[in-house]
């Protein structure tokens, strides 16, 4: 029976995160209002709120914008895509919300990240330790890197129980057996005392997934965490990842360059492009209806399970543009076909198309059905 504590919430007013528009969202507290009746067009706080997200790199070449005034929110439990092709700043937004970017040469010049509302760009550096630890956990591509080539599997495990949780080692070996066996490994007690150069690179990731389980985090953060995997242990890595975050209702942020991975695992999409989102949706609404020419590009560049079979794949041609010298107008303009003057000149905004699909392109109205299929 949900219950009436409407008087529990403060709503506040907030920029809108893509027009910029004023709106009222309500910032909840007390526990019981998950079931809350909120009004008409008002959602609770999201998880995370990235607004207007600006990190650069100064460089002898240059100021790189890696990335460009990026907006998105995550919701509890959801899973959110970036996708993009390499160089796109993928990486840089990610590393930007645990502030992990190198200083120098690199900074984060503008924008807000909230973390459960809080602006995480506020927080001491002891604070964003414990986060980074306990709340938002990151998988990285190559897990040798993040693996301690030295210490046993067990232990690694075991020192973050221990560490971020204060478990007493017997707890903490029991803990880690159970996080093995759900990350799907056989024989976990002999893997424990196994080192990372014992396993295979899907079971490295398997591991991987355990410790960013360790401490019940919120949000994980999986930064092309199948890339340097076969293709079968792709798919059973990123089917793992999916089932356990839903059962255990943790967020997701999935970055990759594969668009066709996302339709099938993420529940929205952000693709990005020379540093800002160009497109945002639903996961199966972007497959089936993209409306930006570089995510229609990245379609026709995977193979699509929801199509007849193509003899030849058809990569994008040309190059992502040099992030220290860009234009005021859009960056994909050189390998867009549907390119209008407008385009040379003016950046267009990210606005929604359909609903809360977004895109950010002065063509997005013609790139209607017939084009799609044609092109
Ligand atoms: N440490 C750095 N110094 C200078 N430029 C960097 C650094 N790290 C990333 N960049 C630049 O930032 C841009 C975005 O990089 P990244 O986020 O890693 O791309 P990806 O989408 O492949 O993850 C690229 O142009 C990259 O060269
Ligand atoms: S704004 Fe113009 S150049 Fe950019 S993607 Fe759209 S049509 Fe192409
Ligand atoms: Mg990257």
């Amino acid at each position: 029976m949900a219950t009436t504590c409407q008087s529990w919430i403060v709503y506040r007013q907030v920029s809108s995160i893509d027009t910029g528009a004023r709106e009222i969202l309500p910032f909840r507290f007390g526990y019981a209002c998950n079931a809350l009746p909120l009004p008409n067009g008002v959602s609770v706080t999201a998880l995370l709120e990235i607004e207007d997200l600006r990190t650069q790199f100064f460089t002898s070449a240059g100021t790189v914008q890696a990335v460009d005034g990026i907006s998105y929110t995550v919701e509890p439990g959801e899973t959110v895509a970036i996708v993009g092709e390499s160089g796109c700043g993928k990486s840089v937004g990610a590393l930007s919300i645990l502030q992990l970017i190198p200083d120098p040469p690199g900074r984060i010049v503008g924008g807000a990240i909230r973390f459960q509302g809080r602006d995480l760009l506020q927080a001491s550096d002891q604070e964003m330790r414990d986060i980074r630890g306990r709340d938002i956990a990151m998988v990285f591509q190559e897990p040798m890197t993040s693996l301690n080539p030295v210490l046993t599997i067990g232990r690694q495990l075991t020192e973050t129980l221990e560490h971020h949780l204060g478990m007493s080692r017997p707890d903490a070996d029991a803990r880690a057996l159970e996080l093995l066996g759900m990350v799907g490994i056989s024989d976990p007690k002999r893997r424990l005392r196994q080192y990372p150069h014992h396993l295979s690179g899907g079971m490295r990731q398997r591991v991987m997934i355990a410790m960013a389980l360790c401490c019940e985090p919120k949000l994980i953060i999986a930064d092309e965490p199948t890339t340097a995997l076969d293709v079968t242990i792709q798919a059973q890595i990123l089917e793992l990842m999916k089932d356990l975050t839903k059962r255990l209702g943790v967020a997701l942020i999935v970055i990759t360059h594969n668009l066709g991975v996302v339709a099938r695992y993420a529940d929205r999409v952000n693709v990005m492009y020379a540093g800002k989102i160009i497109e945002r949706g639903d996961a199966g609404e972007i497959y089936r209806n993209p409306r930006h020419p570089y995510t229609l590009g990245l379609l026709r560049s995977v193979p699509r399970m929801d199509l007849p079979r193509k003899d030849k794949l058809d990569p994008i041609e040309g190059q992502p543009p040099d992030l220290t010298r860009l234009d005021g107008g859009c960056p994909f303009r050189p390998r867009c076909r549907f390119a209008v003057d407008r385009c040379a000149t003016e950046m267009p905004r990210l606005e929604a198309v359909d609903g809360e699909h977004f895109s950010a392109c002065w063509q997005a109205d013609a790139l209607t059905a017939t084009e799609r299929v044609a092109s």
